[in-house]
C-alpha cells in the first residue's frame, strides 16, 4: 500500500518529524498550507499535528477532509510539551470528532518551545497557565522553554508504516467508521 505524509507546524518540530519520517520510510511529506495531492490517491494516510491550548492545530483540517481519513487506515502523530501530550481518550476537547478519534493511530511525541520566538500574547497566556498547573516542571518549562525533541521516538510510527506498506492492496484492512 502506497501512503502520504500531511502536516502542519508552527514552530518546526512537527516539520522535523515529519520529515525524518519521509526520511525513514520514503513517503513523501506535504505541509497543508501547501500544494497538496488528492488523499483519495493514497491507501493510507499519515497525520501530524502541534498541540497547542490542549487542541490539535490540524484538527479543522482533519474535519473538513473526514470522508477520506474515515475510509482509509491513519496514523496521526502529535507534537507535544507534556510528556502526557495530546489526550485523545475523550475526557478533553481536541477539536476531532469521536469516532475519528476511535478511528485513528496515535503516536504521541515531544516537541520543542522556545520563548525568544513566541508572540507575546502566547507568552503571557503560557505564564497564566504556568501559574495554574501544579506540575512544577510543566509550569518551569511553559515559561523557560525546552526541548524533548527525539528523532528515535518517530520507531513506532515507522514500524506501523512499514507494516502498511508491506500490505497487499487486496488484503487492506477496512477502515471504516
Ligand atoms: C502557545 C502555546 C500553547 C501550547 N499548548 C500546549 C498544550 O496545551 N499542551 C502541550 O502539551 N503542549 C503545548 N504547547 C507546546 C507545543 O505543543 C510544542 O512547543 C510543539 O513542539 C510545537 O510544535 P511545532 O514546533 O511543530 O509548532 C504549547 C506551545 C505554545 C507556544
Amino acid at each position: 500500500m502506497d501512503g502520504a505524509i500531511f502536516y502542519t507546524s508552527k514552530y518546526g518540530s512537527t516539520r522535523d518529524y515529519a520529515n525524518w519520517i519521509a526520511e525513514a520510510t520514503g513517503l513523501g511529506a506535504f505541509d497543508i498550507k501547501g500544494n497538496i495531492p488528492e488523499l483519495e490517491t493514497f491507501d493510507f494516510l499519515v497525520l501530524g499535528s502541534p498541540v497547542f491550548y490542549g487542541k490539535l492545530r490540524i484538527a479543522k483540517w482533519m474535519r473538513s477532509h473526514s470522508e477520506a481519513i474515515s475510509s482509509k487506515p491513519t496514523l496521526l502523530f502529535t507534537v507535544s510539551g507534556t510528556a502526557e501530550g495530546a489526550k485523545l481518550d475523550g475526557t478533553t476537547p481536541t477539536g476531532l470528532p469521536q469516532q475519528m478519534i476511535e478511528h485513528i493511530h496515535h503516536v504521541g511525541l515531544r516537541g520543542r518551545q522556545s520563548p525568544k520566538r513566541l508572540r507575546w500574547f502566547e507568552r503571557m497566556v503560557l505564564k497564566l497557565m504556568a501559574r495554574a498547573t501544579p506540575d512544577k516542571q510543566a509550569a518551569r518549562e511553559a515559561k523557560q522553554g525546552f526541548d524533548h525533541v527525539d528523532k528515535a521516538s518517530i520507531q513506532p510510527a515507522v514500524e506501523l508504516i512499514t507494516t502498511w506498506q508491506a500490505t497487499d492492496d487486496a488484503a487492506s484492512p477496512a477502515a471504516t467508521y
